[in-house]
């Protein structure tokens, strides 16, 4: 979604715009603009429709508008089509105010009606004009003042910045529930949607909370809270390096971050075992509470959606506890059963999902407690949740999740290893042999992308499918759901995923000769149910790519066109192994086809508006 940059300084404005919303372009986006101020030229305003190169070729990298104060901005459009006049910033009717907005200011039909009540002349179509005419019309040369009453009459979720002319000593930040952060820097400050924005430039952030404005100075930051009153924030140093937000020889993002895997999964996973335990620190769940508990109830969405699939089938068996796994979009308006004997384990790679962060907020209004796993360090998700876990897969910048959904998976294993141990759930045989399988996997998962050539094949021969389908059972299943979605959101491919068992209630219409089956046959148990479904699909025409263990591999590449084989593991784990075929399927049939794999249309990173 919409992507902001703020920067107040000593140094040219523009050149340290571009380049942070260069690095908030993986968020989304459709146009591109800026404003900054200068002594002489007051506040100068250039806006590109499409690519943020579009924004660079006119200002010429920044060079030709100057000033040293000044916000930038990517959008995802929402309210009006992407076009100049639509991209931020906004301008109010005298130009004095700029602003930058992402997110969406609910009641803007009736502020607009108001103030062309009072004569002012709308020209975009945007929500956020609003607030740089309103700004405008309370405006009586105090900056904070305007800015308050503004906040007073609007509603919604809104990250903002804002720069006055009258005012070139200030740079304006304002959060409700859309994130922003405040980069500390000798001399200078900034203000972004996240930290790859401004980590070439400083390491030292502070994250805002809802309600919150904050002024920033050349000198310094004085953050308000929603009663003005001045609050002390913390700052975090953040410490990965600025590398791991770049391509480093990788053509794209995703595939660096699939290359990423193992060693993500090391780092999440590695330090949390010791001595044949797993150890989570960060947690007090005690036996009573755990034997207590009513029901787990997994919420999130997209990627990690699946990954609360997987969890499912691995948590009821683990746990004998019921678990419920819905999508966030859903929960808040399903009327949900929860108790406070229920935990809530909320995923999410960004920490700022609204449909998850409402839910959340939801779930934990009804009682329940909240777990979360998150991947962005000081994301609202991960300072609202009564208990974080943190998937340490770094900087993830390909919209299509590879390495977080990775990571989050290898939680939930830990997770469900840790509860069982605390319940008393599982025998000491049964953990010891999870527990060892679990630290041999990302070795099983290099010796899977070694093989990427013969998957590049594979995608050579099924690129032009009009329609792929995945079809699986248990956690085949629920991986299946995860290659689908991969599949159509980079290469544009019509695909569903489907419970193998499920396809005679429907489904199997839509198979005719040619269409491509993507088959899961890991999952021992239920292998040869799977390959009765495979047979059924080949006798109406199907192509079949099959995708099993070792040791079952003979017996499958019989029955389909193509086979390939990941290695042994405990059934539990066997996603963690299944899931790096079907993303590398994903991305070559994308690269074949000339899709923008890393920034696909019409999607966003990080979705923090409902
Ligand atoms: O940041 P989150 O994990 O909350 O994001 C959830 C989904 O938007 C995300 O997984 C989405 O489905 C990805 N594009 C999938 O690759």
């Amino acid at each position: 979604m919409c992507g902001i940059v703020g920067f107040i300084g000593n140094e040219e404005a523009s050149p340290i715009l571009l380049d942070g919303l260069s690095r908030l372009e993986y968020r989304g986006y459709d146009s591109a603009g800026l404003a900054v101020y200068g002594q002489e030229q007051g506040v100068q305003v250039v806006k590109a429709k499409g690519r943020l190169k579009g924004l660079s070729d006119l200002t010429q990298g920044g060079a030709t508008v100057h000033g040293s104060l000044g916000v930038g901005h990517t959008r995802w459009a929402t309210h009006g089509a992407p076009s100049d006049i639509n991209s931020h910033p906004q301008v109010s009717e005298s130009g004095r105010f700029a602003v930058v907005h992402n997110g969406i200011i609910e009641n803007y039909v009736e502020i607009r009606e108001f103030l062309q009540s009072k004569g002012v002349t709308f020209v975009s179509q945007t929500d956020t004009e609003v607030v740089a005419q309103l700004l405008e019309y309370y405006y009586r040369g105090g900056l904070l003042d305007a800015v308050n009453k503004t906040l007073n009459r609007i509603r919604g979720a809104y990250a903002l910045g804002i720069i006055c002319a009258d005012h070139p000593d200030m740079l304006i930040a304002v959060r409700q529930d859309s994130p922003l952060i405040i980069g500390r820097g000798e001399c200078f400050h900034m203000l972004a949607s996240d930290v790859t924005a401004v980590i070439k430039y400083t390491r030292e952030v502070s994250y805002l909370d809802d309600g919150e404005i904050a002024i920033l100075t050349r000198d310094g930051v004085e953050v308000r809270d929603r009663y003005r009153q001045v609050v002390e924030k913390a700052v975090s140093h953040v410490d990965w390096e600025v590398s791991a937000a770049e391509k480093g020889g990788y053509e794209h993002f995703m595939a660096k971050e699939i290359m990423e895997q193992p060693e993500a999964f090391r780092k999440t996973v590695f330090p949390r075992i010791k001595d044949g335990h797993v150890l989570l620190d960060e947690l007090e769940f005690t036996p009573e509470y755990l034997k207590d508990m009513d029901k787990l109830y997994i919420i999130a969405c997209g990627s990690s959606y699946h990954v609360g699939m997987v969890a499912k089938y691995n948590l009821e068996k683990l746990l004998r506890k019921p678990v419920e796994v819905t999508l966030a979009s859903e929960f808040r308006y399903c009327d949900p059963i929860v108790s406070e004997r229920t935990l809530a384990l909320v995923i999410s790679q960004s920490g700022e999902t609204i449909d998850t962060l409402a839910a959340m907020r939801e779930a934990k209004r009804l009682g329940a407690r909240v777990l979360a796993i998150v991947n962005v360090v000081g994301s609202t998700i991960a300072r609202e949740a009564d208990d974080v876990l943190y998937t340490w897969a770094g900087p993830e910048i390909a919209v299509a999740t590879t390495k977080a959904y990775s990571t989050q998976l290898a939680l939930t294993y830990l997770i469900g290893l840790h509860f069982a141990e605390v319940m008393g759930a599982i025998s000491p045989e049964s953990y010891a042999r999870i527990v060892s399988e679990l630290l041999l996997l990302p070795t099983k998962m290099e010796s899977i992308l070694e093989q990427r050539d013969s998957i590049q094949y594979f995608a050579s021969l099924y690129f032009n499918h009009p329609s792929i389908f995945f079809i699986g059972r248990n956690v085949d299943y629920a991986v299946g759901l995860e290659g689908s979605l991969k599949l159509k959101e980079i290469s544009y491919i019509h695909s569903e995923a489907y419970a193998a068992g499920e396809l005679k209630h429907g489904t199997i219409s839509l198979i005719e000769p040619g269409t491509l089956v993507v088959a899961l046959g890991s999952y021992a148990p239920l292998f040869e149910k799977t390959m009765s479904n495979v047979v059924e699909v080949k006798s109406r025409g199907a192509d079949v790519l099959g995708l099993t263990t070792g040791t079952l591999y003979d017996a499958m590449v019989k029955t389909v066109d193509h086979a390939m084989a990941v290695p042994e593991t405990h059934p539990m784990l066997l996603p963690s192994l299944d899931v790096l075929p079907l993303q590398l399927f994903a991305y070559y049939v994308a690269l074949q086809r000339g899709c923008d794999i890393d920034k696909p249309r019409n999607l966003a990173k990080s979705v923090t508006v409902e």
